[in-house]
């Protein structure tokens, strides 16, 4: 049944989830980010969008760089431990659960091991939106993993990916066949 109001309608969308991993004067610090999209795709950018009260916020602004290494759905306690935790309040994140991490090419912070997939990127752009900040991102390089699958993010809870839809036939879209279709990753739009 629908009904109005706006928090309802916040609950009810859905997402992945992404560590983010940031590195400035020997400090390296990971926070959890469901808010994080493709926002180009020549150039490939993308955005995170990052809470005024963060650590990470920081780091950002002074490393000018940072990692994003989307959850595979076996890591939905590190998405809770960087999620939940902290680098201003103590225990460090990194004691609190094991993040397995393997060295970036071109930034400083390291990526999270176990993910679906994962980009090195450099800062080239920062705006406020509201009560965050969107940092854009230039991807320098990426990685990915075909064998594991993404975490969902949904209302609070994490969720693993649910059977595939079969795309409609061609006859119930107006579309041009290149451009229609739920299996075309990565197509432009
Ligand atoms: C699943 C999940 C997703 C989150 N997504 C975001 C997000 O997109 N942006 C944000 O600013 N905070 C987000 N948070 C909150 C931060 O991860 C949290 O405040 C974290 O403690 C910040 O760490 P830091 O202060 O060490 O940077 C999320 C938390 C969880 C659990």
């Amino acid at each position: 049944m629908r009904m109005e109001g706006i928090s309802g309608a916040q609950r009810r969308s859905t997402s992945s989830v992404a560590l983010v991993t940031t590195a400035f004067d020997g400090v390296v610090n990971v926070m959890s980010a469901e808010w994080s999209l493709r926002v180009s795709l020549e150039p490939y950018l993308v955005a995170v969008f990052v809470g005024y009260q963060r650590a990470t916020l920081d780091l950002l602004r002074r490393s000018g760089e940072f990692g994003l290494s989307y959850c595979s759905d076996e890591q939905a306690h590190l998405a809770h431990v960087a999620g939940n935790h902290s680098l201003r309040e103590g225990p460090s994140k990194w004691s609190l659960a094991r993040f397995p991490t393997f060295p970036s090419r071109y930034i400083h912070a390291p990526l999270i091991e176990g993910a679906v997939a994962n980009l090195e990127c450099r800062v080239v752009s920062e705006f406020p939106t509201g009560d965050h900040v969107a940092f854009v991102g230039e991807v320098l390089t990426a990685y990915s993993d075909e064998d594991r699958s993404p975490l969902v993010y949904h209302g609070g809870k994490y969720y693993r990916l649910g059977p595939r839809i079969p795309s409609p036939p061609r006859s119930h879209t107006s579309e041009p066949a290149q451009s229609s279709g739920t299996d075309l990753p990565g197509r432009a739009r």
